[in-house]
């Protein structure tokens, strides 16, 4: 289904009388007609470019548009055993070839990264992470008072893997996101392979956490998942997250894939918050549409050839990403980039430490957004 995104928005059908949701409430509130008029445009999202979130540019595929459209109906008054959700958890179940029971959803797999925290770490378990990686994994083990052993990324902004293997002995968790947020590099399944066996033979009471959050955007000849290792191992866990290349960051919806007993574990260290029937259509449906993946990782990567090759233009290096975020070094702090590219009205990421001063993490928006985008780049950093 390679569609124009002119006929993207044509069978999303925006711009139609009868809009997106349908509801005259909804249509006639003034934030919604902005958001439809803004996607017209396909740039300028209330008013300004957002690049600083890792959402999505793009939003849904016209068959999740469609779903969540066909399922408001007068059944979302019924979601307290909600449609679609055992459903999900079958499809995600068979396709990755285990019991339902493997499966575990959450409404957005931050619930997860809390949870598995909660779950595995304490003041005597300590949380081995990297720096700078996505933060809620640290966030809750400071919350609970676990110590935190983050290491640096190494030279071409990947995870340390031996480094942090090395310190995992007597670990509570050990926080592999791969790829990584906000390096966007990856590693190969045979280096997570080695690492995370050579985590459980020194610590075999540690747990280790595969985060695959933007998976579908990776090149598949460098980087593949881990799952395997959690049909092996009770002690290892997989996140994922619909909020990505799914595009359904709004809908709140992420899965863990992991052996019954520790997803036990998880779920019952803390919430997972309950997932609504509309999101779980729209995941259910997103989830099926692999052809439509398959264009949007395909577009993805169009966007940020673009966008890292007018860096390099500029002269600045950008590490291999395999996300829908970049992460250049701008030889600048990120919050000078910040400054000057807000006025402009595009909006990039926040500080990573430690690389806050020299790299600045830029998230991919939409082909139409990041021209103009780069428009800016071009007249603030060059
Ligand atoms: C690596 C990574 N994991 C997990 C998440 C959480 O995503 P969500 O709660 O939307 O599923 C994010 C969000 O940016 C992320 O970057």
């Amino acid at each position: 289904m390679k569609i124009s995104r002119r006929g993207f928005v044509k069978s999303a059908g925006f711009g139609t009388a009868a809009g997106l949701i349908g509801g005259s409430t909804i249509i006639s509130s003034p934030v919604f007609a902005q958001a439809r008029s803004d996607h017209h445009a396909g740039v300028f999202d209330r008013g300004e470019i957002h690049l600083n979130q890792n959402e999505s540019g793009r939003g849904p595929g016209p068959k999740t548009l469609e779903a969540i459209r066909k399922y408001t109906n007068y059944r979302v008054g019924r979601g307290y055993a909600p449609d679609f959700v055992p459903e999900l958890q079958d499809t995600i179940a068979s396709r990755f070839d285990v019991p339902r029971d493997h499966v575990l959803l959450a409404s957005g797999s931050t619930w997860l990264l809390q949870a598995s925290v909660r779950a595995y770490c304490s003041e005597d378990k300590p949380l081995v992470t990297a720096g700078p990686t996505f933060s809620t994994s640290e966030g809750t083990a400071r919350q609970i008072g676990a110590p935190i052993k983050q290491i640096p990324l190494d030279k071409d902004a990947k995870l340390d893997l031996d480094a942090m293997v090395a310190v995992s002995r007597g670990a509570g968790l050990v926080y592999f996101c791969n790829p990584n947020n906000p390096s966007g590099t990856v590693h190969s399944p045979q280096a997570i392979d080695k690492a995370v066996r050579a985590v459980l033979a020194a610590s075999p009471d540690t747990h280790v956490h595969l985060d695959e959050a933007y998976i579908d955007y990776a090149d598949p000849a460098k980087m593949q998942t881990g799952h395997a290792l959690t049909k092996e191992f009770k002690n290892v866990f997989i996140t994922r997250s619909f909020s990505k290349a799914h595009a359904l960051a709004g809908m709140r919806i992420g899965y863990a894939l992991a052996q019954p007993e520790t997803l036990r574990e998880i779920r019952g260290s803390w919430g997972m918050g309950d997932v609504a029937m509309l999101s779980a259509v729209a995941a259910l449906t997103a989830f099926e549409d692999v052809e439509h993946l398959e264009w949007e990782r395909e577009e993805n990567t169009r966007v940020r050839n673009f966008v890292v090759g007018a860096l390099a233009d500029l002269g600045y290096d950008t590490p291999e990403s395999h996300t829908n975020h970049i992460f250049p070094n701008l030889k600048q702090p990120a919050s000078n980039v910040r400054n000057l590219c807000s006025p402009h009205k595009v909006i990039v990421g926040r500080d990573f430490p430690p690389l806050q001063h020299t790299h600045c993490r830029i998230s991919l928006g939409s082909m139409e957004e990041m021209q103009v985008a780069v428009d800016v780049f071009r007249k603030v950093l060059g």
